[in-house]
């Protein structure tokens, strides 16, 4: 097989083995807004099982949460990083995992219960076309979580990583509320202050 298009290609930051390893560091694990959508999660999907769509899974985190959990989910985690994809699988290798970018979801509209989007598309260059597709195969919620919440100005930046560059933007609240309401029913809103790192959770309904 050929050298992948250049759209498609990996940044090297999610190809260093060195970063495998991120998510579990100085507390990113213990982020209480994992325990937010947790609990909110087993409240909605009490006393049933749930299929689980994961979109970017350096690390794993989510997947170990889930094992202590009371959530039934059948889960299948994506990433765009054959490597990581690779290091997901021998964490955990009863689950599902699987190549694929989410601006391209090879599923069927509707395909998941939950759709669980984290730290993922302040990455993107921009976020509409992600947000499409997380909709599209969602067919109950949707759980975006951002690591730098939208805001009033919106700043479109590539940061310089060792290996190369990274985008880390910014969005505009109104922008990105204005397509989530668009995509869905109802969308709530959660804000989770842990340290000095604030998480933004949208809970999107279909
Ligand atoms: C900061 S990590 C988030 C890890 C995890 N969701 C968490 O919060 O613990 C960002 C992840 O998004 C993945 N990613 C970046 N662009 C992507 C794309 N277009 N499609 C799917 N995954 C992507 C990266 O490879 C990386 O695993």
């Amino acid at each position: 097989m050929g050298d992948a298009e250049p759209s498609q290609r990996t940044s090297p930051l999610w190809a260093d083995p060195d970063d495998f390893d991120f998510m579990r560091r100085d507390g990113r694990k213990q982020h209480s807004s994992r325990q937010a959508v947790l609990g909110r999660l087993e409240r909605r999907f009490a006393g049933r099982s749930a299929s689980m769509l994961d979109v970017g899974v350096l690390s794993a985190v989510t997947a170990d949460n889930l094992d202590g959990s009371d959530l039934a989910v059948s889960y299948v985690g994506i990433d765009i990083s054959p490597a990581i994809i690779d290091d997901c699988r021998r964490r955990h290798p009863e689950l599902d995992w699987r190549v694929m970018s989410v601006t391209d979801l090879a599923f069927e509209d509707g395909s998941f219960d939950v759709v669980h989007c984290r730290h993922v598309i302040e990455h993107l260059p921009y976020f509409e076309t992600a947000v499409r597709e997380l909709a599209r195969v969602t067919a109950a919620m949707m759980v975006l979580c951002l690591f730098i919440p939208a805001a009033e100005e919106e700043i479109l930046r590539r940061k310089k990583h060792s290996q190369g560059y990274v985008w880390v933007n910014q969005y505009r609240a109104a922008d990105l509320e204005r397509l989530l309401g668009a995509l869905f029913s109802r969308v709530d809103f959660e804000l989770v202050q842990d340290g000095n790192r604030p998480n933004a959770i949208y809970y999107c309904q279909k």
